[in-house]
């Protein structure tokens, strides 16, 4: 039984149990297993079962004060009726994908009176280079991940024609946050508590609305970077955040961030003048950017320095789970980016920021063959992001270039990012600034995304991991000022 009595100091909490059955001696207690845990918490053998009971009802007493506090502060009611699905849903699952429902896909793709005969399910080989559904898919029991589809369709004059479409299922980004939290969690307790503490803060949140939103614009120097877009389907009440995209197979360079060699300078110029046009739409509309209700959790200068102890946490982490490829030395750079945050994200603060992808590398492009060489297609919007347009060059460098990247190799591309930029834009981009920008990205993305990727990597093996983060800190020191 759990009492509560407000006393001078605030409230005492006691809980008495009345009648509690148990022993250190005799019965299963000398069995290896149960002699050891036992012998862990100090409780093994003769005189030990005041110690266990105490440990028990000070283990019941903690459970009942957080589950209190949980009621008291409205988490416990919000986190059952976000996740704990007392509350009917009537999900959206692979009974929906009718013909039906893919009207608007033939429609868009085909012409106005076109309709969809018949939908061909694929078997799907492509969620396996996904994060997120792989965790997801033993979590959730709603329809959740990729689904490639042919359709077969009645065109305009009744002419048989086919769509190849690929069908994104988004979970809710507290869902994906929840298993993120549970990576942290398998870290270690240290990273636990600062991951759950500032989770909300990684830009996973608002996740499943972004990528609808994002894939909703037309401006031209988006469509032409981007799948072609059949059909965007939002129902909030069944929580059903669907995307229906051209299906991307065939395409050059799909899924090579393991492998980047086939990666010839044309592609690396290609991604980097579609990028730029992609970032000039936004560029010097900051606060229109801002305004826009999808947008959610923008990353600022306050918020980096407040969150020191989760970047500190990572890299402890790292060094010391892969000693191998994250050098003590590597730790001694990032807890200096770290202290100096304040400085570094407040000049980032005072750049232009535009619009970007903020997850722009091999595993999320590839290229069409056109008549005047590759054209890039960037797909996985979901974490895009305002920011400095110089953080998506930084992060397609770091897993596209090698730790032996000359330092006049690097500036050209920082060099034509700029240029494309300004063009497409049509504003000036001052050259020293831009440089500084671009340094000041590389430090953003190593104390952030891809610390957080290595914490990840401990359970989920990436083999680009190693690759990446030593070209990183290459460029990083290749960057900086002597
Ligand atoms: N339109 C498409 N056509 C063909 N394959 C696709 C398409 N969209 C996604 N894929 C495949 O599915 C994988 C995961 O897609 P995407 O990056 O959109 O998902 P995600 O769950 O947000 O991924 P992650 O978090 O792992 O980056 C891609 O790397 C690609 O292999
Ligand atoms: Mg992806």
């Amino acid at each position: 039984m759990l009492y509560v009595q407000p006393v001078e100091e605030g409230l005492y909490a006691s809980v008495v149990l009345p009648s509690l059955v148990i022993g250190t001696v005799g019965g299963g207690t000398h069995l290896p297993r149960q002699n050891e845990l036992l012998a862990m918490i100090g409780c093994a053998g003769p005189g030990k079962a005041s110690r266990l009971a105490e440990i028990i009802a000070g283990f019941s007493l903690a459970l009942d004060l957080s589950t209190l506090a949980a009621i008291t502060g409205g988490q416990f009611a919000a986190a059952h009726e976000r996740l704990g699905r007392s509350r009917p849903v009537h999900w959206f699952t692979r009974h929906d994908l009718t013909p039906e429902f893919f009207r608007p896909s033939a429609r868009q793709a085909l012409g106005e009176h076109a309709e969809v005969v018949q939908v061909l399910f694929l078997e799907d080989r492509h969620s396996e280079s996904s994060i997120i559904t792989e965790l997801m898919a033993r979590k959730v029991e709603k329809l959740i991940g990729f689904i490639p589809a042919r359709l077969w369709c009645r065109g305009p004059g009744g002419a048989a024609r086919t769509l190849d479409v690929m069908v994104k299922v988004k979970p809710l980004d507290q869902e994906v946050l929840l298993m993120a939290t549970r990576l942290a969690t398998m870290c270690g307790p240290r990273l636990a508590t600062s991951y759950s503490r500032y989770r909300q803060q990684t830009g996973i949140a608002g996740s499943h609305l972004r990528e609808l939103e994002v894939y909703r614009q037309t401006d031209p120097r988006f469509v032409r970077h981007v799948p072609v877009v059949h059909q965007l389907f939002r129902d909030d009440a069944r929580e059903a955040y669907v995307l229906v995209l051209e299906r991307l197979d065939g395409l050059e360079l799909m899924d090579s961030a393991d492998d980047p060699s086939g990666w010839r300078p044309e592609h690396l110029e290609a991604a980097v003048r579609g990028i730029a046009e992609v970032h000039a739409i936004w560029y010097g509309r900051e606060a229109e950017l801002r305004a826009q209700p999808w947008l959610g959790y923008v990353p600022g200068a306050s918020t980096m320095a407040e969150m020191r102890e989760l970047w500190e946490d990572l890299a402890v982490h790292a060094a010391e789970e892969f000693p191998e490829w994250f050098s003590q030395a590597d730790l001694a750079v990032h807890r200096r980016l770290i202290e100096e945050i304040p400085d570094w994200w407040a000049r980032i603060e005072r750049m232009p920021r535009t619009l970007i992808h903020n997850d722009f590398n091999p595993r999320n492009l590839a290229f069409r063959r056109e008549q005047g060489g590759p054209c890039v297609v960037a797909y996985d919007w979901e974490l895009a992001t305002l920011h400095l347009p110089q953080h998506d060059l930084a992060e397609l460098l770091g897993y596209v270039l090698t730790p032996a990247a000359g330092a006049d190799d690097v500036a050209r591309w920082v060099a034509l990012h700029r240029e494309c930029l300004a063009r497409a834009s049509g504003r000036e981009v001052p050259e020293a600034e831009f440089n500084d920008g671009f340094r000041f990205a590389l430090y953003d993305l190593a104390v952030n995304r891809i610390a957080l990727s290595i914490a990840a990597h401990t359970f989920r093996h990436y083999a680009f991991m190693e690759r990446l983060t030593r070209t990183l800190h290459h460029l990083i020191r290749l960057t900086s000022p002597a």
